[in-house]
């Protein structure tokens, strides 16, 4: 990964705390982050937070002992890849589509002519005022890029569109738009990830441990290289682009219907879910404690992976991942070749590499040819090496 320069301006809203969170998710993923703030965004967060959490110092007036020099609105701008101003407020969308440039951050906006994210954040009543949508429309003409606010509960009591989105969603989306490369442009990549979930009753269930990092990374990796991108997911607190197709699935059955359905266009398939590989037969209603000892009837759910792998036409690859504890080369080969795969990840968990839930793991790619064991790295940097093979699959087809 490539560490960008990230600009971010703070207007007045109360979503500036917010805009805390954001500048720590940037600087987390290893970026460098540059602060301007308005008057009165100070009123909402001091410059000692943004100083302490970007680790530079804040730009907040023209003509203040914090420039380093007094052209500082053109050397800021000049050093960023990407501009965000979160929270935006009416008055600087109104600013800048009218070319007003009258305090630090307007200034910097003005002399800014690279990738530009507005975050707004307002009451309901301001941001559907038609002076304010009649500014957007000027500045998306212009090639700025919006990421619309949310509906839900506003500073001013009201439940409604406004409020600004939230720092990881800005976060990812930033991503998306900084990291962009269209190597697999052209290419659709289905991707599954987290755990299913299969019901016992209605308040009970069978599940496991799954985070659903890695099989978001690995989308998010495929959407940064331009291709059409389909996520089936089960139960996850994680967060994708919008540029991603997300499909929310419960259970095994579930998972494999969606999987089903979006495999006939797929180019490539990467099951990194941990699908249940036995589900309960579901009562209807709650089940009372009157036995001394329950049995639960277990069925075998379907094998995604091995079904579709029936199914796989020439040019379609199959990637799966293989979690073991013993004898974990010979079981993946095993799996890779039972299930008709390409290529597979194996995903050896043990006390030092746990299985669910770390940033990190240690794996192995196998293909038909080549046996790779990688040393523990992040999972994005992971989904990075997955996609890079794949790539080269496509590559190799081609010729
Ligand atoms: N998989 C699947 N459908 C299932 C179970 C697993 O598609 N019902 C997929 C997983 O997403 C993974 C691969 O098959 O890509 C291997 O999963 P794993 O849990 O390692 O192995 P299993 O095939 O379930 O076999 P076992 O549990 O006996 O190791």
């Amino acid at each position: 990964m490539k560490t960008k320069n990230v600009l971010i301006g703070i207007t007045g809203g109360i979503a500036a705390y917010k805009t805390c969170y954001l500048v720590r998710y940037f600087k987390k993923a290893g970026h460098n982050v540059k602060i301007v703030i308005t008057q009165n965004g100070l009123e909402f967060i001091t410059e000692t937070t943004l100083r302490t959490l970007s680790g530079e110092p804040v730009y907040s007036n023209t003509f203040g002992s914090s420039n380093e020099w007094s052209t500082e609105h053109v050397s800021i701008t000049d050093w960023a890849d990407i501009f965000i101003v979160a929270p935006a407020t009416a008055n600087i969308i109104g600013k800048m589509a009218n070319g007003i440039a009258d305090d630090a951050l307007s200034t910097a906006l003005i002399a800014y002519n690279k990738m530009l994210i507005i975050c707004p954040a307002m009451n309901d009543k301001m941001y559907n005022n038609p002076a304010v949508q009649r500014n957007m429309r000027t500045l998306k003409k212009q090639g700025v890029i919006f990421i619309e606010p949310d509906t839900g509960d506003l500073a001013c009591g009201y439940k409604a569109k406004g409020r600004m989105s939230e720092p990881e969603n800005i976060f990812r989306e930033s991503l998306y738009y900084l990291n962009n490369t269209g190597k697999l442009k052209g290419k659709k990549i289905l991707v599954t990830a987290g755990r299913t979930t299969e019901l016992i009753d209605p308040v009970r269930y069978i599940s496991n441990f799954s985070s659903g990092k890695t099989g978001f990374r690995i989308a998010e990796e495929a959407s940064h290289r331009s291709a059409e991108t389909v996520l089936v997911t089960g139960t996850t607190g994680e967060t994708c682009n919008s540029h991603i197709k997300r499909i929310d699935i419960v259970s095994a059955e579930d998972m494999y219907k969606a999987v089903v359905r979006e495999f006939k266009t797929a180019d490539c398939v990467i099951m990194s879910a941990a699908v249940a590989d036995y589900a309960p037969e579901k009562s209807d209603s709650k089940i009372k404690k009157s036995v001394k000892n329950l049995d639960l009837k277990l069925n075998k759910t379907k094998d995604i992976l091995k079904e579709i792998g029936k199914l796989k036409r020439k040019g379609q690859i199959l990637v799966g991942f293989a979690l073991e504890t013993d004898n974990g080369l010979r079981n993946a080969r095993k799996k890779m070749k039972e299930k008709n795969l390409d290529m597979i990840i194996l995903n050896e968990t043990n006390s030092s590499n746990p299985a669910f839930g770390a940033e990190s793991n240690r794996i192995t790619i196998i293909t038909s040819n080549k046996t790779e064991a990688l040393p523990v790295m992040d999972k994005k940097d992971i989904a990075g090496k997955i996609l890079d093979k794949i790539g080269e699959m496509f590559k190799l087809q081609s010729k």
